[in-house]
């Protein structure tokens, strides 16, 4: 198959990463057990492979959320189109995404989720974008820090596409593909 842009993250590289991000996490929560939250829809192979990573016990759980828009994005104004299924009061709870850019979407889901007051609530990212955080997110289990690029593949689309990339790519702007 054609590759697509240009590969920042081989898929042998995100394999080891998750692959410690899941030793990192199985040590930290030894003895308990572990609610993830994957947040779709780009969390999806993150979750997936991070989660046979991982030895404690551990349910399952999503959610979907949209920003209002481009325009609004950068207000941080989230909308949940899928709610978790179950409380989280006293759970411990790691939220799964595949990405922090502005780092809004997760400074919402956040403030949302501590408010039913789980045990403890962390962050698993395979990708942070490097200096474009508008507001500071504790990033505890991250696989790669990256420029602040157009990053597709491995759950990431461009209209809707390539999510299903083993890799991670860089698309140039000036060049997108149809
Ligand atoms: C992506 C990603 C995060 C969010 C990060 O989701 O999965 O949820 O953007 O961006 P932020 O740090 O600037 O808030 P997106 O809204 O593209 O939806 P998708 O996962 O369904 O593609």
């Amino acid at each position: 198959m054609e590759t697509i842009g240009k590969i920042l993250i081989t898929e042998d590289e995100i394999a080891d990463a998750v692959a410690r991000m899941g030793r990192e996490i199985s040590a930290d929560y030894d003895g308990k057990e572990l609610l993830l939250v994957g947040i779709l829809k780009g969390a999806f192979l993150t979750m997936a492979d991070l989660a046979r990573q991982i030895t404690v016990p551990v349910e399952f759980d999503f959610m979907a959320v949209s920003s209002y828009g481009d325009a609004t994005k950068s207000s941080g104004v989230v909308r949940i189109l899928k709610d978790l299924d179950q409380e989280i009061s006293n759970r411990h709870v790691v939220i799964v995404e595949d990405i922090v850019d502005t780092g809004l979407t997760l400074h919402y889901l956040l403030e949302n989720l501590r408010v039913r007051q789980p045990a403890s609530i962390e962050i698993a990212a395979l990708l942070v974008k490097e200096g474009i955080q508008q507001i500071p997110i504790d990033v505890k289990y991250r696989g790669f820090d990256i420029p602040p690029d157009f990053v597709v593949g491995y759950g990431l689309d461009y209209t809707g596409l390539f999510r299903n990339l083993p890799y991670v790519s860089v698309l140039d702007p000036d060049n997108l593909p149809v």
